[in-house]
């Protein structure tokens, strides 16, 4: 038996989804396939279930006794450091509700307004939001495909961009959200030189750092040495990897005590929320027994990426699709499509046109309107769908 054989990925029900009030699924009309929010299809893993369904029977939802968040943390750092080795100590973690409440909590605590953040793009759109909405200002660097599609930064461009803007801080993306790049060590290592040379805060978004393929292995930049440790600040949490963004629970590692008196003058404990009883527990499951869930569901990803792209060769040659080295997000480019440069956003026609709902690809950039952003994570016929309905969709531009 091979590990996914044990939990069934291809049972996914988009009528359940909907009624079990999933955002995913219920943003589009109901013949839509949803393929945009970062959220996977599958039921969560079993311990998570049987976790909520004894705390729901105890029929106790009061105030959990005390320290009770406090091992979360302890099982959280063996968790990520058998995982990543960024030497995480509970005292130098604080949990907050959600990744996205740890990029603006750290900008704000950081940097000061007015400085400059180094993104690399096409990016996760809080990244902007986080930059912006804290009164900062957006340094980014587009990337580009190489010669094999694979999304790169230049690094003597992106070290001009640090001289002429004087920026102090890096906002990272760990796999990277959405070229689902997996940053090799040399690459990981180059971006810590420049945040070393000009004396840059790191703060590390490695939400997707336990959805990596092929074996290869994830650099946190944390785990780069001591002296781009002590200037990082690494947001992570469970949500990606076990699908449980509704349970509100992420984590802010600080690699010195340094960043974390900084951010404690800074931000209160009490303003990054106190963890949910159910969001707890569910995160100390996943922790201790999610293990062999998770590689089940990393191997079914895996296997979805080539199902996809192979399905998209077939049908929609025109349009370019990522393979994600990590991440079950892909990139879709539909650039060489006739009628789409020019022709407004692709994402929201594909809406409208071909009943499949991705992120429009200029939500991570300007000018990206002829990409989007989908999300694999789902059954294999759903996916094989999505690909033959955008293949009918690009043979109708043609027509
Ligand atoms: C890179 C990245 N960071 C953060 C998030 C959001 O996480 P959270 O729901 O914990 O804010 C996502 C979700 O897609 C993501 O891809």
């Amino acid at each position: 038996m091979t590990a996914s054989s044990t939990w069934d990925f291809n049972n996914v029900d988009p009528v359940h989804l909907r009624a079990s009030g999933s955002g995913k699924w219920n943003k589009y009309e109901a013949d839509v396939l949803a393929a945009w929010v970062a959220d996977m299809d599958f039921p969560v893993a079993p311990c998570v279930t049987d976790t909520l369904r004894s705390y729901v029977e105890s029929g106790v939802h009061g105030y959990p006794v005390t320290g009770f968040a406090d091992t979360l943390i302890e099982v959280f750092c063996g968790y990520v450091n058998s995982r990543t080795g960024i030497g995480a100590v509970p005292e130098l973690v604080r949990l907050c509700d959600d990744a996205v409440q740890g990029l603006h909590a750290a900008l704000a605590a950081c940097t000061e307004p007015g400085d400059g953040v180094v993104i690399l793009s096409p990016i996760y759109p809080p990244f902007f939001a986080s930059v912006e909405q804290n009164n900062r200002v957006v340094v980014e660097h587009r990337m580009a495909p190489d010669a094999d599609g694979v999304w790169r930064f230049s690094f003597e461009t992106l070290r001009a961009q640090i001289i002429s803007s004087g920026a102090r801080a890096m906002m990272l993306c760990s796999p990277h959200n959405p070229v689902g790049r997996l940053w090799t060590r040399a690459e990981a290592e180059s971006l810590a030189s420049l945040a070393v040379e000009f004396d840059l805060t790191i703060i590390a978004d490695e939400i997707h750092s336990d959805l990596v393929f092929d074996g290869r292995p994830f650099v946190a930049f944390a785990s780069l040495g001591e002296i781009v440790k002590a200037r990082t600040i690494t947001i992570t949490s469970a949500n990606k990897a076990f699908n449980l963004a509704g349970l509100k629970i992420a984590m802010i590692v600080f690699g010195s005590m340094a960043l974390s008196d900084r951010f404690d003058a800074r931000v209160s404990r009490r303003l990054l929320g106190a963890a949910s009883t159910p969001g707890v527990l569910s995160n100390l499951a996943v922790y201790r027994e999610g293990g062999p869930w998770l590689d089940a569901v990393v191997e079914y990803l895996s296997e979805n990426r080539h199902v996809f792209a192979a399905r998209l060769a077939a049908v929609a040659p025109a349009v370019s699709v990522v393979v994600p080295e990590a991440t079950y997000l892909s990139w879709l480019d539909f650039s060489a499509v006739p009628g789409v440069l020019g022709g407004g956003s692709v994402g929201e026609r594909l809406v409208v046109e071909a009943r499949v709902g991705f992120n429009a690809g200029e939500t991570f950039g300007a000018g990206l309107e002829h990409c989007a952003r989908v999300n694999l994570a789902t059954s294999r016929a759903i996916l094989l769908e999505i690909a033959d309905r955008i293949g009918t969709w690009v043979a109708a531009q043609a027509a």
